[in-house]
C-alpha cells in the first residue's frame, strides 16, 4: 500500500504528453486481432488495464509484439482464437471483461474469464442477457464474475439496451462480427462512439443511424493505428489548470471524440479558458492540442445541473469535476448518474465521503450528488478506495487545499496514468 503526500501549489505550468486513451487502446488490440494480417498500433496505452486485455489475448494464441511505444497484433482472420489453458484474467478492467465476452461468444470452445476483487463485484448482466439471445452458452453465478463462456456460431439480434453503456454496445456489436446476418444494437443515449469508427476503419460493414448501430458479415483488415492522449486522463490536468491562478498549459494530441469531449463543453460554459490548436481528424477520431488557462468559473441556472443525455459523455469525469466545483461560484448539481455506484467503487460514495473530509458541502442522492461551490478545501488523509480516478481526482484536490493531502492506495492510478504523481510534479510549481 502506496501513500502519496501532496501538498499546495501556486501555478502549474508547462507541456504534458497524456498517455494514449484507455478505451480506443482496448479495442485496437480487439479489433486488430480478429483481422487479417498484422495490425501497428502506436501509443497504444501503458495502463494496466489495456495490459489485461493484451494478456487475456495471448492466453488465447494471439502473438502480440511488443516495440517501442509501438504494438504489432498479429491478427487470426477467420480462424478462431485458441482455447486458454488457463483462467483469462481481466484484472481491474471492466471493458476487457465486458467487450472480450462478445469475441468469446464466438469461438467454438468454453473459456471463464474472472478479475480482481472490483471487477468481480461488477454487475455482468448488461452482457449476458444478450449474448444468451444469441445463442452463447453463459453461467455466471447471480450474472457476476468469473463468466463460464461457451461460445460458437452466433444469431444476430436486434437489441434495445436498457443501460447506456458503451462497453455493453461494444459487446454485442463483436458478437455480431461472428452471427449471421445484420446485428442491431439501440441505444438509450448515444455513448462513445469509438468502436463503431474503429471498426469501419478495419474494414467493417457498419452503419449508424443515431442511436442504432448495425453490424453484418464483415472481412476485418489490419490498420496501421495512431492512438490519440486519453482526454479523461487529461481532464485531471484540464481542471489542475483551470483552478490554479497563472497557469498554463498545453495537452499534446488529446482524442476530442464529440461522444467524449462534453467534459470541455461543460467547462467552456463555466467559462473555462481552453483553446484547441492543430485539430485534425486521425482514423475518424478528432484529435487536437489544447491550451489551458486559470479562470474563475461560474454556473448558472442553464448549467447548474448537469442530468440526462450528457451523463453518459461525462461519466469517467464525474469525480475530478465534483472536485473542481467546489472552486465553481455556484457550485454544480449532478444527477442521472447512477452507474457510478458500479463503477471500480462506488464513485459517489468515494467522492461525497472525501469532499467532506477536505471540508466541501456535499449532499448525497441515490444517482449523484450537489455540490456547494467556493468552499476552501482543508488538507487531509483520504482513501482512494483503490480506484485510479478517485485517487488522481482528490491528487488534483490537494493541490488547491490547506496543508497537506495523503492519497492512500496511491498506486491504483497506474489502471489507466502510469507516471501520473511523475508528469503532474514536473509541471507543479509549489
Ligand atoms: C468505457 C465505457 C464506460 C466507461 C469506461 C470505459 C469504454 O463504461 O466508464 O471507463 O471504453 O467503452 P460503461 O460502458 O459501463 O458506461
Amino acid at each position: 500500500m502506496k501513500i502519496m503526500k501532496i501538498y499546495p501549489a501556486n501555478f502549474i505550468k508547462g507541456e504534458v504528453f497524456l498517455p494514449g486513451d484507455k478505451s480506443i487502446s482496448h479495442r485496437t488490440a480487439l479489433i486488430a486481432s480478429l483481422a487479417e494480417g498484422k495490425s501497428e498500433i502506436e501509443g497504444f496505452a501503458t495502463s494496466k488495464d489495456c495490459q489485461s486485455t493484451l494478456h487475456c489475448l495471448e492466453n488465447l494464441g494471439v502473438i502480440v509484439e511488443r516495440q517501442e511505444n509501438k504494438l504489432l497484433i498479429n491478427g487470426i482472420k477467420n480462424k478462431s482464437f485458441t482455447a486458454p489453458n488457463k483462467v483469462l484474467d481481466a484484472g481491474n478492467s471492466g471493458s476487457t471483461m465486458r467487450m472480450l465476452s462478445g469475441i468469446l461468444a464466438g469461438q467454438p470452445f468454453t473459456s471463464i474469464i474472472t478479475g480482481d476483487q472490483s471487477l468481480r463485484r461488477r454487475p455482468m448482466k448488461r452482457i449476458v442477457t444478450p449474448l444468451r439471445q444469441m445463442g452463447a452458452n453463459i453461467e455466471a453465478t447471480n450474472d457476476f464474475p468469473p463468466l463460464h463462456i461457451t461460445g460458437g456460431k452466433l444469431q444476430a439480434i436486434k437489441y434495445d439496451m436498457p443501460v447506456a453503456s458503451a462497453q455493453v454496445k461494444s459487446c454485442i456489436l463483436f458478437a455480431g462480427l461472428f452471427a449471421e446476418g445484420a446485428t442491431t444494437v439501440i441505444e438509450p443515449t448515444i455513448t462513445r462512439n469509438h468502436t463503431e469508427l474503429m471498426l469501419k476503419e478495419f474494414g467493417a460493414n457498419i452503419k449508424t443511424q443515431s442511436n442504432s448501430i448495425t453490424i453484418s458479415n464483415s472481412q476485418l483488415k489490419s490498420c496501421h493505428y495512431h492512438v490519440p492522449g486519453d482526454i479523461s486522463s487529461a481532464a485531471f490536468f484540464i481542471v489542475a489548470a483551470t483552478m490554479l491562478p497563472n497557469s498554463e498549459l498545453l495537452l499534446r494530441s488529446v482524442g476530442i471524440n464529440s461522444t467524449r469531449r462534453a467534459i470541455i463543453d461543460v467547462l467552456l460554459s463555466l467559462g473555462a479558458n481552453i483553446k484547441f490548436i492543430n485539430s485534425k481528424l486521425q482514423h475518424g477520431e478528432e484529435v487536437s492540442d489544447l491550451l489551458i488557462s486559470s479562470s474563475n468559473l461560474v454556473s448558472n441556472d442553464q448549467n447548474r445541473v448537469l442530468q440526462g443525455d450528457i451523463i453518459a459523455n461525462i461519466i469517467d469525469e464525474i469525480p475530478i469535476l465534483s472536485v473542481l466545483a467546489t472552486q465553481i461560484e455556484g457550485g454544480l448539481t449532478i444527477r442521472g448518474a447512477g452507474e457510478l455506484r458500479v463503477k471500480e467503487s462506488d464513485r459517489i460514495r468515494s467522492v461525497v465521503d472525501n469532499l467532506r473530509l477536505m471540508g466541501a458541502e456535499v449532499e448525497e442522492y441515490p444517482d449523484g450528488l450537489a455540490i456547494n461551490g467556493k468552499t476552501e478545501l482543508k488538507g487531509c488523509s483520504l482513501d482512494s478506495a483503490d480506484d485510479h480516478r478517485i485517487a488522481m481526482s482528490f491528487a488534483i484536490a490537494g493541490l488547491i487545499a490547506k496543508g497537506e493531502t495523503e492519497i492512500i492506495n496511491s498506486e491504483c492510478v497506474d489502471i489507466s496514468f502510469p507516471g501520473f504523481f511523475r508528469k503532474l510534479a514536473n509541471v507543479t510549481n509549489s
